[in-house]
């Protein structure tokens, strides 16, 4: 298990590339299993979940290879044989679960594993299933095990997610698109990823209306062609570095590669702090300076273009810095505070009631050890602790290894010092 030595603190100062998003390329692969063709995507991150759904794909049969030098990733779907997705796989990475659709939608069976526990509370699945039982599916489950199945076409149904969510609706509309003759998704998740995941279906041939609102329409077609797709910059990343450069006064940094469109209101929450936040014209890159002082603004996370859960916990971190009290809650993931205690124990002043953080600072911070619980956890600790006076440990970054493309090499360039051991 390897862990990060970082030497606090250091300001950043330079020039940042963010990589291609993750939680987007997953279902866009799931996607290409909808095509007996070969499909291509580009710009695929080297990460951790990557490989590990490469595997899962590979599972049933389908030919499926991540070219990593280059960032690209192929599949062969002509030799998908067995519809299943294994616990040992599935429990490793909960977006596994996209083989549920994938596998119905394609081969109108599937036998796929209960995601199981989370390190954030409870995630529930729920939705998944009753959207896929609304549209027609018979579902049961054995052994921790769902297994459901279809006819070739399904009759038309409609189904309302409340509260609107990411996985169950690329779940729902992977199982609709080649099988039901009309499905209807109300409360549609409208995040950057699904919008791109159903336009990426367009271009295979999909039938979907409504793309980018938060009702979808999808009647049937009989075949897809292969995917030949582009992925999309990692907007979490991209907001993690732009709340990095907050966090030290001399810090200032230039982040390319990202769509301004798909960062919502980050920007202007970062501008009330005092940061100077500037895009080029074309959206595509952004500068942000840390102010002398951070003032203290409180944020609430919502479904998208509200604020991202997959970054409170960066939001947070940066205000242990500012000067004044201030709130994070989160509305999306109630428990997902564990990095509160590792932070207190760099000397941060958090206390966590219900589903909301409040954040005291300006305090001064230490390094110590501190222990990463999940992904977006482990950044914040590793953001903290480049603030931090003298040496942080942070352990277990393989949570970091699943979700961030070479962080410590992208912040060694720009002035952190960060070194990976093996513990
Ligand atoms: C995805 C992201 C994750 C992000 C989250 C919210 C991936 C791989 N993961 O997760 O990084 O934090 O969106 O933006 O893209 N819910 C139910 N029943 C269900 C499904 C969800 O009640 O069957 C609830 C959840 O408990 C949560 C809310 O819906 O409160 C949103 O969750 P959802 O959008 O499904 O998150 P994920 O797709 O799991």
């Amino acid at each position: 298990m390897d862990k990060f030595i970082i030497q606090g603190p250091t300001p950043i100062h330079g020039e940042l590339h963010v990589s291609g998003s993750k939680n987007a390329a997953l279902p866009l692969m799931a996607a290409c299993l909808l095509s007996e063709e070969r499909s291509e995507i580009r710009n695929i991150p080297r990460l951790q979940d990557i490989y590990t759904f490469t595997k899962v794909i590979q599972g049933t049969g389908t030919q499926a290879t991540f070219h990593q030098e280059e960032n690209r990733w192929t599949c062969d779907g002509s030799t998908l044989d067995t519809p299943e997705a294994p616990y040992d796989l599935v429990r490793k990475m909960r977006a596994s679960f996209y083989m549920l659709g994938a596998l119905l939608g394609r081969c109108g069976e599937a036998r796929v594993s209960l995601p199981g526990g989370c390190a954030w509370g409870p995630r529930p699945v729920d939705l998944h299933l009753k959207g896929l039982e609304a549209m027609g599916y018979k579902m049961s489950q054995k052994g921790g095990y769902i297994e459901a199945k279809g006819p070739d076409t399904l009759p038309p149904s409609s189904f309302t997610l409340q509260p609107s969510s990411v996985g169950a609706t690329i779940n729902l509309v992977l199982a609709a698109v080649l099988r039901s003759e009309s499905f209807r998704l109300v409360n549609a998740a409208l995040e950057p990823d699904v919008v791109q995941f159903c336009e990426a279906l367009q271009a295979m041939g999909a039938d979907i209306d409504g793309i980018g609102s938060s009702t979808l329409t999808i009647r049937k077609v009989t075949r897809l062609k292969g995917l030949d797709w582009d992925n999309s910059p990692d907007r979490i990343e991209a907001g993690t570095f732009m709340i990095a450069a907050m966090m030290h006064p001399d810090s200032v940094c230039t982040i390319h590669g990202i769509r301004r469109s798909e960062l919502g209101g980050l920007a202007d929450d970062i501008r009330l702090t005092g940061a100077i936040c500037e895009f080029n014209s074309e959206g595509t890159s952004v500068r942000v300076k840390a102010p002398e002082r951070i003032t203290p603004i409180s944020v609430r996370t919502d479904i998208y273009p509200g604020f991202p859960t997959d970054l409170q916990a960066q939001w947070a971190t940066m205000l242990t810095q500012a000067h004044g009290t201030s709130a994070v809650e989160d509305r999306i993931y109630e428990d997902r505070f564990s990095y509160a205690p590792e932070l207190g124990r760099l000397g941060a002043n958090i206390e966590v009631k219900h589903n909301v953080a409040w954040v005291t600072g300006h305090t001064p911070l230490n390094g110590a050890s501190v222990m990463s619980t999940d992904l977006r956890a482990s950044v914040s600790l590793v953001m903290a602790a480049m603030v931090a006076q003298g040496q942080t440990d942070v352990l277990r970054v393989y949570h970091l290894d699943r979700g961030y493309e070479a962080l410590e090499a992208k912040l060694t360039a720009i002035g952190a010092n960060i070194e990976r051991v093996k513990e």
